[in-house]
């Protein structure tokens, strides 16, 4: 099935078939989890578990899974479905590991820090010969105010539509957080099903899967997704 939509013209098409999920359960031999995985274009993709509750009602935790070819210089999730004003998950290979960015963008020029989503960076988490792979615990990254200013939140329970971007373009500084980086090579929508990635193991695969010091210290000898 192609997942991408060019964004021009065919934004009233993309309503007719968004009914339809491109994601589907996918069970990760890193972690344990069992996430609702989109593959959306160039072998990027993007993986969600939510706690069994979650819906539009109140904010929740989500674990989030970004999987992407080495080739791209970084690779973003827009949660909002468009570049501005919601919370944008950057993504990059850092050497060995994986490091990301919590970004805003407040116009269509580079993204700044956003603070209001936190992460957790969990197991599942690094860099081999061929694909960099990003796996957290996010507060904050399926909420946030509206132009209002009013927290909204996306329905746990539904179909939810996401932006992604990506860019062959190394960002300038790879163990920087905060650093600079180019615009994409492309953007584009992919249709989540967040209802089918609700669970109520999420607790406990939080918790199996947090960092420790003896992994990051195994992470220094083995240096393959840190555990
Ligand atoms: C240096 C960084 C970036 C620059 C300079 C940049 C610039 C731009 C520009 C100029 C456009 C076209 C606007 C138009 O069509 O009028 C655009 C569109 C877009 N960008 Fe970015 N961008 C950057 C980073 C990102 C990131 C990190 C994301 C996260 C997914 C993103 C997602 C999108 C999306 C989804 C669109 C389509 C239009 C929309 O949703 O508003 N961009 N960007
Ligand atoms: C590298 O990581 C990717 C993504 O997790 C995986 O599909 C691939 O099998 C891994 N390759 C090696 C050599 O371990
Ligand atoms: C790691 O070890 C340091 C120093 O012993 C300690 O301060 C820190 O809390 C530990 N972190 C975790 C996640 O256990």
């Amino acid at each position: 099935m192609k997942l991408t939509y060019p964004l021009t013209g065919l934004l009233s098409l993309f309503t007719l078939v968004s009914a339809q999920s491109d994601s589907g359960s996918f069970v990760d031999a890193d972690t344990g989890i069992t996430f609702q995985s989109a593959t959306v274009t160039e072998d990027i993709t993007y993986r969600l578990a939510l706690p069994a509750d979650a819906s539009a009602e109140k904010p929740y935790d989500v674990i989030i899974q970004v999987v992407a070819p080495i080739e791209l210089g970084w690779v973003a999730w827009a949660w909002g479905g468009s570049m501005t004003y919601n919370p944008l998950t950057v993504v990059w290979a850092n050497g060995k590991s994986a490091t990301y960015s919590s970004r805003q963008a407040l116009g269509y020029y580079t993204p700044v820090m956003y603070e209001d989503a936190k992460y957790t960076v969990l197991k599942g988490t690094g860099t081999n010969s061929t694909h960099f792979k990003f796996t957290a615990l996010c507060s904050g990254c399926a909420s946030w105010p509206d132009f209002d200013g009013n927290p909204s939140t996306l329905d746990g329970a539904g179909q939810v539509n996401f932006a992604y971007a990506y860019s062959r373009t190394p960002v300038d500084e790879p163990a920087n957080s905060e650093t600079t980086f180019s615009i994409h090579d492309s953007v584009g929508h992919w249709t989540h099903d967040l209802g089918a990635a609700r669970s109520d193991k999420f607790s406990s695969w939080v918790a199996a899967n947090k960092v420790t010091n003896s992994t990051l210290r195994r992470h220094v000898h083995v240096g393959r997704y840190g555990y």
